[in-house]
């Protein structure tokens, strides 16, 4: 495992963009696995400065995201397709047929995990961008006795529906249920690139690189991928020796 420390966000996130960038020139028809939450954010940024000084072009890129929730239309503003679209797609020139996320309006739950999962195999990514739960979690799986291999759909956790709840107009309205790429899907990547940020993630960070390999830790799973490049920002690395 390669893993770097840097003293401020704004060098992690400039370091994450020129991966992407070196890989994008390398092979312009590059797979990217992507993420949403707020850890990607600058990174995205980054990107879509570098595609602004024309330092890279994402015509020929392709690229398929982590997860989506269940019943929600990209045009919602807490759907996955629409931070995405907000944060990289809209801003760069990537052809919309060459990005993919769960359909969150796909009429049978249980076709769609397939459908996503043979796209997955026909066309591993080369670098595949994850987060870091508070838990451990990597896109959707949660810590667990089991853990699925494949595309699945997992039943958000009461204590993620009251979370959500702020960002909608009643707790009805949040979905309860989310497709997410499983670990298999995950480790199936040629590289591994895990960005974490901030010193409520420190104990966690250490856990899921330094501690056993256990579905407790679903992040842990990384240990067992040749080629992981974490970065994290001084508080996230301030546990790691
Ligand atoms: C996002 C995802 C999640 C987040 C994780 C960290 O697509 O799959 O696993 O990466 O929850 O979230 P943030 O970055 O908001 O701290």
């Amino acid at each position: 495992m390669d893993i770097r420390i840097f003293e401020t966000s704004e060098e992690l996130d400039q370091y994450a963009a020129e991966i992407f960038r070196k890989l994008i020139n390398e092979k312009p028809n590059a797979v990217l696995g992507l993420a949403t939450g707020s850890t990607p954010v600058g990174i995205y940024a980054k990107m879509v400065e570098d595609y602004n000084h024309k330092k890279v072009s994402f015509s020929g890129v392709t690229t398929y995201n982590l997860d989506e929730y269940v019943g929600l239309t990209p045009d919602n503003d807490q759907s996955y397709a629409y931070y995405m679209n907000k944060n990289l797609f809209s801003h760069v020139d990537i052809p919309a047929i060459q990005t993919h996320l769960p359909d969150g309006m796909a009429e049978d739950p249980q076709e769609e995990c397939v459908r996503y999962e043979a796209m997955i195999n026909a066309c591993p990514a080369d670098i595949q961008l994850l987060g870091l739960g508070h838990n451990g979690h990597i896109a959707f799986n949660e810590p667990d006795e089991h853990l699925s291999a494949g595309t699945h759909v997992v039943q958000l956790k009461e204590e993620t529906l009251e979370a959500n709840a702020r960002f909608f107009a009643s707790i009805d309205e949040v979905p309860k249920q989310a497709y997410t790429m499983g670990i298999g899907s995950i480790l199936k990547a040629n590289t591994i690139l895990l960005v974490v940020r901030g010193s409520d993630k420190a104990h966690i960070v250490k856990e899921a690189l330094t501690g056993p390999i256990t579905t407790q830790v679903p992040a842990s799973l990384l240990q067992t991928h040749p080629r992981v490049t974490v970065l994290l920002d001084r508080e996230a690395g301030r546990m790691l020796g």
